[in-house]
C-alpha cells in the first residue's frame, strides 16, 4: 500500500514539473500589458528611435520594409508578441523584399530604447491605419 503513495507523489511532481516547463504562447502586442501601459515618457523614447532609424525604411517601403498601413502585415506580426518582435529588431532580420539590419539602424540603442521603439512602431501604425481608413470612406462619399 504504501507503494502507491510513493508513486502518487511522484506523479503529483511530474506533472507540476511538465506543466511549468511548457511555454506560454507570445501575447499579441497590442494585448499586451506593455503596449497597454506605455507612458508618455516611454513613448517619447520610441519615437525619437523611431525618427532618427525606424522610419527611414518603414516609413515609406525603403529597402524592402513593409509600410505601417499594412494593415494585414502589422495584425499578423503583432501576435508574435514583443520578445520575438524585439529579437527580429535586435539581431536583425531577413524579409521577402530586402534585410532589417540589427537594431535597425540605431547602433547605439540599448535593449529598452529597441523595445519602446517596437512599441511605437505598432501604436503609429494603428493611427497611420485609422487615417488611411478615414480616407478611402471620404473618397467614396
Ligand atoms: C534598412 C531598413 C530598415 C530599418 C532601418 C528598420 N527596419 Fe524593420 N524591417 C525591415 C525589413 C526589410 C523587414 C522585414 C520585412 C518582412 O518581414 O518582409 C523589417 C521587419 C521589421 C519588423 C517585423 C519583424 C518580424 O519578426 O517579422 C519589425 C517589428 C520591425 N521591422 C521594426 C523596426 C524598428 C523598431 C526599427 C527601428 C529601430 C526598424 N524596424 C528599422 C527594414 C528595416
Amino acid at each position: 500500500m504504501k507503494n502507491i503513495y510513493f508513486y502518487l507523489t511522484i506523479l503529483f511532481y511530474l506533472t507540476i514539473f511538465i506543466s511549468c516547463d511548457k511555454k506560454l504562447p507570445p501575447v499579441n502586442i497590442y494585448q499586451s500589458d506593455e503596449y497597454k501601459n506605455l507612458t508618455k515618457k516611454e513613448l517619447i523614447t520610441g519615437e525619437s528611435i523611431w525618427a532618427t532609424a525606424c522610419f527611414r525604411c518603414h516609413r515609406y517601403g525603403t529597402n524592402g520594409a513593409v509600410i505601417l498601413e499594412e494593415k494585414e502585415y502589422w495584425d499578423a506580426n503583432a501576435s508574435k508578441g514583443l520578445d520575438e518582435l524585439f529579437k527580429s529588431v535586435w539581431e536583425g532580420k531577413k524579409g521577402e523584399e530586402g534585410v532589417m539590419p540589427p537594431k535597425g539602424f540605431c547602433n547605439l540603442c540599448s535593449e529598452d530604447e529597441i523595445r519602446y521603439s517596437v512599441l511605437y512602431l505598432f501604436h503609429l501604425a494603428k493611427r497611420a491605419q485609422e487615417a488611411a481608413e478615414i480616407q478611402v470612406k471620404e473618397k467614396q462619399s
